[in-house]
């Protein structure tokens, strides 16, 4: 009796560790790569933030990094020890979505799948899947603001408008200009809508690293060469891809003598606390809201499904192509903010405090 009552507390005990040592720990333990592009910008501390949080909150181990400031070599290093240190998948925002091609060779001849983050990595069939939000749609959302509150349709015009967009080695910026222009270039094709300095391409509107001391600069030439001021050339709108860029085109007009009464119409991206205290004091109009959180939450479960061996969720399977054909994507939903709905927005849903806006 004694014996038997062993042998099945032995087998019992040998079951549980069968089990726990398969599916517990070894799932439960599975470490993840996050590699985000720079700490200098709130936007990529926020999503490391969010995405470390709601792994670790499913039980995973996360080894996160951000590439210096904006340093490719160093993101390249970190994703090479990511690899030898065992992690299971790879969360990356590419500082330059064409520089991860031979490091990432490494994570594919280990089986290591790739998740690119917000910005597609370029030249390389070792991303197995995307996940960002409707860039297009943020071009598009922000061309149309711009549109509307000029009143393209029904004013006369014309309108002076200067255009400025992000780093060129950045994916989004085709999508963030592009989505943008297809709204206003009509406009400028028939004349309503003139850019003074004739810079309307993707390149001329660049603004590598996203920098706003760069962006202030071609800010403060633009004025001096067209003559823009709030006693000079009239200038009605500032076209910008994001708040980064955004906040050194609002401290160049600030320097030029703008003010609220007074300010162009400016457009930005990521509703960060320096552009949502320039929207609230009138020196920028308007920020796109990408809640880190949803996207975070959606990689998350992305990851999940892989490591099951299931296919994760997508809603994209058409629209990015990395050159080496399309990537199954999860296309977060972007939508506008300015003074009128940010309460409800960043306020109400807890992305922030009021008093961190003031
Ligand atoms: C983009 C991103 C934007 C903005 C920008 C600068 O790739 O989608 O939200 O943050 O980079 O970091």
């Amino acid at each position: 009796m004694r014996k038997s009552f062993v042998s099945v507390v032995t087998l019992f005990v040998f079951a549980l560790s069968v089990c726990v040592g398969f599916a517990g720990p070894a799932f439960a333990a599975a470490r993840i790569g996050i590699s985000m592009p720079t700490q200098s910008l709130q936007r990529w501390n926020q999503d490391g933030a969010n995405m470390k949080a709601q792994f670790e909150a499913a039980g995973y181990e996360v080894d996160l990094q951000f590439g210096g400031d904006n340093e490719v070599p160093v993101q390249v290093a970190q994703i090479e020890n990511m690899i030898s240190g065992g992690c299971k998948v790879l969360v990356i925002s590419a500082i330059d979505g064409s520089s991860l091609t031979t490091v990432l060779e490494d994570a594919k001849a280990q089986g290591i799948p790739v998740i690119a983050y917000d910005r597609l990595i370029m030249n390389t069939d070792a991303v197995s899947y995307y996940a960002t939000f409707d860039n297009f749609k943020v071009g598009t959302l922000q061309g149309e603001f711009i549109r509307n509150q000029l009143n393209l349709d029904s004013d006369a015009g014309p309108f002076n408008i200067e255009l400025f967009t992000g780093d060129p080695g950045d994916n989004n910026i085709n999508f963030f200009f592009g989505g943008a222009m297809h709204i206003l270039q009509p406009y400028i094709d028939s004349g309503k809508l003139v850019v003074p300095s004739g810079q309307v391409t993707r390149d001329q509107a660049a603004t590598p690293g996203w920098s706003t001391e760069r962006a202030q600069s071609r800010m403060e030439n633009l004025i001096t060469a067209n003559g823009y001021g709030p006693n000079g050339t009239v200038l009605h709108a500032v076209y910008s891809s994001n708040d980064s860029v955004a906040n050194g085109i609002t401290n160049a007009l600030v320097g030029a003598g703008y003010t609220a009464d007074n300010f162009p119409i400016l457009t930005g991206q990521d509703c960060d606390v320096t552009s949502m205290k320039n929207i609230l004091a009138g020196t920028q109009s308007m920020s796109i809201f990408k809640d880190t959180r949803t996207l975070a939450a959606q990689v998350v479960k992305m990851v999940d499904a892989i490591l099951k061996g299931e296919e994760p969720e997508v809603n994209d399977t058409e629209t990015y192509d990395n050159g080496t054909g399309i990537i199954p994507s999860f296309l977060c939903d972007p939508v506008f903010c300015t003074v009128d709905n940010y309460r409800e927005l960043l306020i109400d849903s807890g992305y922030y405090t009021e008093d961190q806006l003031r």
